[in-house]
């Protein structure tokens, strides 16, 4: 296996040597470019060693101030004896970005040349100090074939273009930010461009452009929209303005991730950008709004302040997550947003605390940088600043933000820089609350209520169990938001491993509502009553907490259902669903959420150890009983929501479709023929294939023949084929079908990745012998792109005996000498 020595945040060290200006030139050709690389030297220090990071170049020449040098080779780093303070290096290195499938470094696909840099991408580039401590200013040259590529662009402002001989033709980029070389960007195609502009508040004109594919400008348009709208944003939510002349971004459907923040020039997946009613869902809507702010807001929070070093990625991804979260809410938001980050939350990212990949959202070691774009760290990470957010009151976490930038604009930083300005600018001691970046693992708050004469109180106590990085755990300080019904809302500020809470005097006990809007990202323990859960679901002025009372219902009911018994829940759940079904609507947001059956994979998250089989009988047996029991109310429900043109309606009429597919067969057929947009369309076809219909195979084919020549839509039926039941025997024929590329990970996530993460057919012999052919076949191709996928096969240990032996054999046939250092640290850690 390629393995990548292990990095610890313990040993930073500051840069040997800093680079203040880079001038970069670029001679775009398919298989053989070439780049200059000319960077302004100057010591850090006294050691004259300059160690430079390359992977897969071909080094042409160096010069250090004019002269040749030849350097040397040392554990893979280029290595050059600088004897002056200062000097000039020059190097020039060749690359083929027609070989680079795994989308890092400048790479060609769908006939653009593109890069990605973040994390260590740059070093695909050119021999360099790749690391986010070093910031330059860029000048960046690219030259390329006019007919084919007629855009060339780059971060910053255009300073100069022109024609050359042989049909080529340049341009020349300065940006005048100092810059991390991860923030580097480079596109060079033929791309169709819709073009805007927003005026700051301080009146600068900013030129607005998004290059997309062929024929396709009209649906950036939303995209566009939402752009203008986190600009706005973010200059009346935290005063922060942007600062260059233009801002460009890139839709390609070759990438690796969701999109890519480069100074001025974000590249973004397609699927984040291109939107219109037939092909997009009002969930991708949304999804491109969000992501669209998220990288947005990095100019400042990323860009502007940067990561001293990438143990720090949450610096800045926690905190764009959460800032993109509150756009959200004020863009699109609906009861359903903060339930469905809870739910992320509760589902992957409690799963990664519960397996070999456990970290802190400040990660400790870190081998392959790849695989630390993780749930803990932006999506935790979100969770822990939304605490301080709300320790510190919008005013509060607002001066914080201003002192931060006031402290750290143009430096590479800390999260404990971050955390200190929250602090400094609030004159509180956060000190305790920095354990939330070093522990990692899941919190387990339980609660017990004390009840005595006419007084109610709460005792809370917190414990986090060991995880697979980390034995010892302390208490952390966390929020318990509550409501008790009838009586109004408090938060408890829990500091301590245990501590006691006076509420009031009442008449009656009170019903407590606990966790509100998931204040914390915490486990729960209370011994509530079912009666008292039921009520919850009906009556919690929080949707959150009426989601979760459904859950912790059917969890007691699931669990005993395991050990073959029945349980009053079931009851109690339906009746409180029927209530739900016959009150005049109030909010078809959160109906549609109480109206879905959790996922297996949600049910995996309440139990320790996974009886997959009796998990899969368990959902079963709960869509029969919805549909048996409550097939009356919930078509009543579906008729009136049905045509009604809004999201909400829409949201609401697809959970109950997919509830009521078996009975509804023709309506779902009729739906689907009928549909006026994609969330109609293909919430009837996910209903269709979720009840494993007779007609979802026509529905599917049909499907494909209307939307085959649309990428971004056809990942939604390679995703459905990854789902449905008997997935793998039709599998050779998904991907023969045009719609499938191997050397695509929008394609392979949407098929493979899906079958992984969604499908029980996935832990079966045959599954895992599959698998034992795809995923070293995918790895070789694109090492980044496997790794994401393998999550759930890493939580091996906690299957059954026979799943265990299957899952460990398959993890350890992937361990070969070709295993890529991404997947074979994720390995590694598994088989430990
Ligand atoms: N920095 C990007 C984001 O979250 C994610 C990303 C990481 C993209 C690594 C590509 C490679 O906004
Ligand atoms: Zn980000």
């Amino acid at each position: 296996m390629a393995n990548k020595p292990v990095k610890r945040l313990a040993d930073y060290k500051a840069p040997a040597f800093l680079i203040s200006a880079l001038d970069l030139t670029f001679e775009l050709h398919d298989t053989q470019t070439r780049v200059t690389a000319v960077s302004t030297l100057t010591k850090n220090g006294t050691d004259p060693l300059l160690r430079l990071d390359g992977e897969q170049l071909e080094l042409v020449s160096v010069e250090l101030d004019g002269k040749a040098v030849t350097p040397r080779f040392e554990e893979g780093q280029l290595v050059i004896e600088v004897a002056k303070d200062s000097a000039t290096l020059k190097i020039v290195t060749q690359i083929d970005p027609t070989a680079n499938t795994a989308l890092e470094g400048l790479y060609r696909s769908g006939g653009a040349f593109c890069t990605q840099c973040e994390a260590e991408g740059f070093r695909r580039i050119t021999y360099f100090l790749d690391r986010p401590d070093v910031l330059a200013v860029y000048t960046t040259k690219v030259i390329a074939d006019k007919a084919q590529y007629p855009q060339l662009l780059s971060n910053g402002n255009l300073v100069e273009s022109g024609e050359l001989e042989g049909g080529r033709h340049f341009a020349t980029w300065h940006d005048p930010h100092p810059k991390p070389c991860y923030l580097f960007a480079l596109v060079a195609g033929d791309f169709d461009l819709l073009e805007d502009s927003f005026t700051t508040a301080s009146g600068r004109d900013v030129l607005l452009q998004i290059f997309v594919d062929k024929g396709r400008r009209v649906q950036a348009r939303h995209a566009m929209e939402a752009l203008k709208f986190s600009m706005k944003w973010d200059e009346d939510t935290y005063g922060l303005e942007y600062d260059l002349d233009r801002f460009m971004i890139v839709a390609v459907d070759f990438f690796n991730m969701g999109a890519m923040e480069n100074k001025g020039l974000n590249i973004f997946n397609a699927k984040y950008v291109l939107a219109d009613d037939d092909t997009a869902t009002d969930q991708d809507f949304d999804n491109i709004a969000a992501i669209i702010a998220h990288e947005y807001f990095h100019n400042w929070t990323g860009n502007r302040v940067t990561c001293r070093d990438w143990f720090q990625l949450s610096l800045k991804e926690g905190l764009t997550v959460f800032r993109d979260q509150q756009f959200s809410s004020d863009w699109a938001g609906s009861s359903a947003t903060r339930i469905k980050e809870a739910q992320v939350i509760r589902t992957l990212q409690f799963a990664e605390d519960a397996g070999p990949m456990s970290h802190p959202i400040r990660p400790l070691e870190v081998a392959e940088m790849n695989n630390f774009y993780t749930v803990t760290v932006y999506n935790k990470g979100a969770e822990v600043i939304r605490m301080l957010n709300g320790l510190l009151g919008k005013a509060g976490f607002r001066a914080g933000m201003d002192l931060y930038f006031k402290r750290h604009d143009g430096q590479a930083v800390t999260c404990d820089d971050f955390v200190d300005a929250m602090a400094d600018a609030n004159d509180v001691d956060l000190s305790r609350f920095k354990g939330w970046y070093r522990q990692s693992g899941t919190p387990v708050l339980t609660v017990r209520e004390i009840w005595e004469n006419g007084h109610y109180g709460l005792k809370l106590s917190q414990l986090t169990p060991p995880t697979s990085d980390q034995a010892e755990k302390g208490p952390l300080p966390l929020p318990f938001a509550i409501e008790l019904l009838g009586h109004g809302k408090d938060v408890l500020q829990l500091q301590d491993a245990e501590q006691t809470f006076a509420l009031g005097q009442f008449d009656e006990k009170p019903i407590l509502a606990p966790l509100c809007g998931f204040s914390a990202p915490v486990k729960l323990v209370f011994e509530q009553s079912d009666d008292e859960l039921a009520a919850l679901m009906e009556k919690a002025s929080d949707g959150f907490v009426r989601v979760d009372a459904a859950e912790r219902l059917l969890q007691r009911l699931v669990a005993a259902w395991l050990q073959g018994q029945e349980h009053p829940a079931l009851e109690l759940w339906l009746r409180s669903l029927h209530g739900i079904a016959t009150r005049p609507l109030t909010d078809a947001f959160l109906d549609a959420e109480l109206f879905k059956v959790p996922s297996v994979n949600a049910m995996q998250g309440w139990f320790e150890q996974i009886d997959l089989d009796g998990l899969v009988a368990a959902r079963q047996r709960l869509r029969s009983q919805v549909r048996e029991r409550l097939f009356a109310v919930l078509h009543d429900r579906y008729q009136m929501v049905k045509d009604v043109k809004e999201k909400g309606a829409r949201a609401l009429t697809n959970s109950l479709l997919t509830l009521l597919a078996e009975p509804l067969e023709q309506g779902v057929f009729d739906r689907y023929q009928q549909a006026r947009n994609m969330t109609e369309r293909q919430g009837a076809l996910a209903a269709a294939v979720a009840g494993d219909l007779a007609n979802s195979d026509a529905l599917l084919a049909d499907f494909a023949e209307r939307f085959e020549d649309n990428p971004q839509v056809m990942d939604k039926w390679l995703m459905l084929q990854g789902q449905r039941s008997g997935a793998l025997k039709r599998m050779g024929k998904v991907m023969e079908h045009s719609a499938f590329n191997w050397n695509n990970p929008n394609r392979t996530r949407a098929l493979i990745g899906t079958f992984i993460a969604t499908n029980p057919e996935c832990h079966t012999e045959a599954g895992y012998q599959w698998l034992s052919e795809v995923l070293p076949k995918l790895d070789a191709i694109n090492p980044q792109a496997t790794a994401r996928m393998v999550g759930p096969l890493l939580q091996w240990r906690r299957f059954d005996q026979k799943r265990r032996q299957g899952l460990e054999a398959l993890l350890k046939g992937l361990q070969t000498p070709h295993t890529s250092a991404d997947l074979g640290e994720l390995l590694g850690k598994a088989l430990k």
